[in-house]
């Protein structure tokens, strides 16, 4: 017996490509970064900053305790830490120090920033004005005169 084969070579399934096509999307828009302005701030973002100050002006001053403590001196303090000053319990357990980006992160929600806390303020959501603001805080001068010792 002889079988005939058909000589036709097996069709191989090689060639195809699989393209991916799956475009990944980033979005970035809640990132918290207050990157507009140069370590320090800006004398431009700093000059703004104190200008959007005014509406913080309603319950603080920078050299007096108002309904809020007083600014001055209050970069790199520890949050709560004028002395005589009543702060909330949360504030002063919150064990924050303020720096640019606590500064930010406060600012831009301070009741989740810090549950409890007596600064009864939506906060400040354009990016741009709280970074300008947080600028002109950090580069408010220590406070003089200190009462006490
Ligand atoms: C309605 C009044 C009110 C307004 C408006 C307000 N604050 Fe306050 N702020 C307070 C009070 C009260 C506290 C003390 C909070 C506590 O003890 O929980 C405080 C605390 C703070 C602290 C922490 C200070 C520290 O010594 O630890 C910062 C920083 C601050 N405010 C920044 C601002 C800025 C900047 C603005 C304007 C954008 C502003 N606040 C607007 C009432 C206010």
């Amino acid at each position: 017996m002889s079988a005939a084969f058909p000589s036709s070579p097996p069709a191989r399934a090689g060639g195809s490509l699989l393209r991916e096509g799956a475009a990944a999307l980033l979005v970035a828009g809640l990132v918290l970064a207050s990157g507009a302005a140069t370590a320090g701030g800006t004398d431009a973002a700093v000059a703004r900053g104190a200008a959007a100050y005014g509406r913080c002006l309603a319950c603080h001053a920078v050299a007096y305790d108002r309904v809020g403590p007083r600014h001055c001196g209050i970069g790199g303090r520890r949050a709560g830490g004028v002395a005589g000053f009543a702060y909330s319990d949360a504030m002063k357990a919150s064990g924050l120090v303020w720096t640019r980006e606590t500064l930010g992160r406060f600012l831009a929600d301070p009741l989740a920033t810090v549950p409890g806390t007596k600064m009864t303020y939506d906060g400040v959501k354009d990016p741009q004005v709280r970074a300008d603001l947080v600028a002109y805080l950090l580069s408010l001068e220590p406070c003089g005169r200190p009462s006490g010792h």
